[in-house]
């Protein structure tokens, strides 16, 4: 299974019906559309990118599917934010990291900027809530940046958090994916 198909399978253990989300890399909006399908009508997704395209095409794909715009709230702007822009705790904060895809890679999320919005997404966790991170090494920066992930769930494991790691960790260059999850009843039990 792919680290993505993966990620999907992690937070649709979690998100309930009126559960408030995160996407903190809309990109082509495949997480985006599956976050608004979970929370709901009385959910809400707040979907980041720093693409003005990556929200078009995000805005596009809920469309075509359905989705009634208000169920969505875009920030055209970084992740780092991301406390300035979510007002209660949330289920989930979803990463996919690198470039979008077909476009020049002038706007890959760096290992600086993902290493606070990390930690924002944390703090903004409710109980059972899960970091679901993508991380790919084989462009410039995304070997340090996927390091720095692990890093921070080493840290947040040491605390007391559940990590679960799957996908090629142990290659050089393949994705994987990182979950970690805060304390609570309901745990996701997605294997290596
Ligand atoms: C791999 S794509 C995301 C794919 C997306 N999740 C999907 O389902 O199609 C990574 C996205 O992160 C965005 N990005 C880069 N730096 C960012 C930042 N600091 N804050 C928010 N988004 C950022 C890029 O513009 C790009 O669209």
């Amino acid at each position: 299974m792919r680290v993505t198909e993966r990620a999907h399978q992690s937070v649709r253990a979690v998100v309930r019906p009126g559960d408030h989300v995160v996407d903190a890399t809309a990109g082509n909006g495949h997480d985006t559309l599956l976050l608004a399908r979970l929370v709901g009508p009385d959910g809400r997704v707040i979907a980041f990118d720093v693409q003005e395209e990556a929200i078009a095409a995000t805005r596009c794909r809920l469309a075509v599917n359905g989705i009634e715009e208000g169920r969505v709230f875009f920030v055209n702007g970084s992740h780092t934010m991301l406390r300035q822009h979510v007002d209660r705790p949330v289920a989930v904060v979803m990463f996919n990291l690198g470039y979008l895809p077909g476009s020049d890679h002038a706007h890959t999320t760096t290992r600086d900027e993902t290493l606070i919005a990390l930690a924002e997404g944390w703090e903004t966790l409710r109980e059972s809530g899960i970091l679901s991170v993508v991380c790919y090494r084989g462009h410039p920066g995304g070997a340090e940046e996927a390091a720095g992930v692990l890093e921070y769930a080493e840290g947040l494991q040491d605390q007391g958090a559940s990590v679960v790691i799957s996908g090629q960790k142990e290659t050089q260059e393949g994705p994987f994916l990182v979950i970690m999850q805060k304390e609570g009843k309901q745990q996701v039990r997605t294997g290596p």
